[in-house]
């Protein structure tokens, strides 16, 4: 069977055998495909999808076109958290200490910004020294020792996902349900994980903003799981307005110490605590949601959480004074003005899409996976919707590296700040939890 039957059966609604999906995975791990037909077969998976046996055959390949993070001779509970991305979504750098403080091994590999959303990797690596690429060995002695790694993919891992994803980025085929399932599990399962929970953005900032499709992805990732022994449960959280008052790199570092000190933005704080949770009961380290979450306030309350990062830090090679005097340690922007409210009202919107597009016009995100970015740079947005704002009241600080950089930001929070008249109705912070057993309704 060659690329080109694959392709026309796609093309024309056929079904693919889990046969032919692994000699696809395999060659495209060894680079023996043409990228121009694995690029006409992701269209062709674009608008005809993957049937479930499909997508387990697709996510299986990738996974197996690599080496595994082996921690299964771990006594505790391995989980990792993945997030559709968003905007001034830190949570994983408070979220993997505070857990692995609690007793479950938080193996985290996560990914860098591109588009709109920002990317672990890139925050961490703003933290002078900080390595995300540490090899397998390395990563699995870490986690045995301390609880956690913070790592990126790296060749080892999913190689055929590595070039799948590079071509759907170059071919506007990302956004298809089962490509994005299979992708993110095929990494997640490589960590021999024993749970898993997902964060799914919804709303206007959101790689998937209609809500239909968070809950199938959601569907997809969790029957991909369960054929691994891997439960998976998935909040679906807001992303109308992005989380947290930091937007950017290092910015976002000293706001993670800040509530890894028991302290921080109450919208961050508080998802970080609901994940935690999840987390936790996954990991069988607390045998409820509640007692979880008391479990996870008392890590951050007594020091513990900050304590493990800073073990966390310099095991990579990080700065860990940066946990005493984050200003001190990273990376500051050469100029700060303050954006102000051009009138009276109610702030209606903070419209992340345009927040996130506004720290790569100032160089602090990237429109292609090559390209440098500047950590300094980025916004502290301390309103939120629902404030009664005065005229002329600062309601951000934008953080640029030089006067065209600040116009840019300038242009960009003129644009994602909307005043108005009157409150606009409020958005729960975590709107479904999804699981094995269903779809639950939060308020
Ligand atoms: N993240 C991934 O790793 N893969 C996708 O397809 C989308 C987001």
């Amino acid at each position: 069977m060659t690329l080109r039957d694959l392709i026309e059966r796609k093309r024309d609604g056929g079904h693919i055998t889990a046969e032919e999906w692994r000699d696809f995975t395999r060659d495209l791990a060894a680079g023996a495909l043409a990228d121009y037909q694995v690029s006409a077969l992701l269209m062709a998976i674009y608008f005809r999808g993957l049937d479930d046996d499909e997508t387990v055959a697709l996510m299986e390949g990738m996974l197996h076109s690599g080496r595994t993070l082996d921690l299964r001779h771990l006594t505790v509970g391995r989980v990792d958290k993945h997030s559709t991305g968003g905007v001034g979504d830190k949570v994983s750098l408070i979220l993997a200490p505070l857990v692995a403080a609690c007793g479950v091994a938080v193996p985290m590999m996560s990914g860098r910004g591109l588009g709109h959303t920002g990317g672990t990797l890139d925050k961490l690596e703003s933290i002078p020294g900080f390595d995300t690429r540490l090899t397998l060995e390395r990563a699995a002695a870490q986690v045995e020792r301390l609880g956690c790694a913070l790592i990126g993919q790296t060749g080892e891992i999913a190689p055929a996902d590595k070039r799948l994803y590079a071509m759907r980025d170059a071919t506007g085929t990302v956004e298809a349900i089962p490509l994005i399932a299979a992708s993110i599990m095929s990494k997640k399962l490589a960590e021999s994980l024993t749970g898993l929970v997902l964060d799914v953005k919804t709303g206007a900032g959101a790689f998937l903003p209609e809500l239909d499709d968070s809950l199938r992805l959601a569907a997809t990732m969790i029957g991909l799981g369960a054929r691994h022994d891997c439960p998976v449960v998935a909040l679906l959280t807001n992303m109308d307005s992005p989380l947290g008052e930091a937007c950017g790199n290092a910015n976002e570092v000293e706001e993670s110490i800040a509530t890894l000190k028991n302290g921080g933005p109450t919208d961050l704080r508080e998802l970080t605590l609901r994940l935690g949770a999840e987390m936790l009961v996954l990991g069988r380290a607390a045998p409820s949601a509640a007692v979880a979450r008391g479990l996870l306030e008392g890590a951050l309350a007594s020091g513990a959480a900050l304590e493990r990062f800073r073990e966390i830090v310099a095991a990579q090679g990080g700065d860990p004074r940066v946990c005493d005097a984050p200003a001190a340690v990273l990376p500051q922007p050469p100029v700060r003005e303050p954006w102000t409210a051009p009138r009276d009202g109610v702030v209606l919107r903070i419209e992340p899409r345009t927040v996130g597009r506004g720290i790569t016009a100032m160089g602090g995100g990237r429109s292609t996976m090559e390209e440098r970015i500047d950590p300094s740079v980025g916004f502290r947005i301390t309103t939120r919707p629902g404030d009664r704002v005065k005229r002329g009241e600062v309601l951000a600080t934008i953080e640029a590296r030089d006067a065209a950089s600040a116009a840019a930001g300038r242009a960009a929070l003129d644009a994602a700040i909307t005043i108005g008249d009157s409150a606009p109705p409020p958005i729960p912070l975590v709107s479904h939890r999804v699981s094995a057993s269903g779809v639950e309704l939060l308020g």
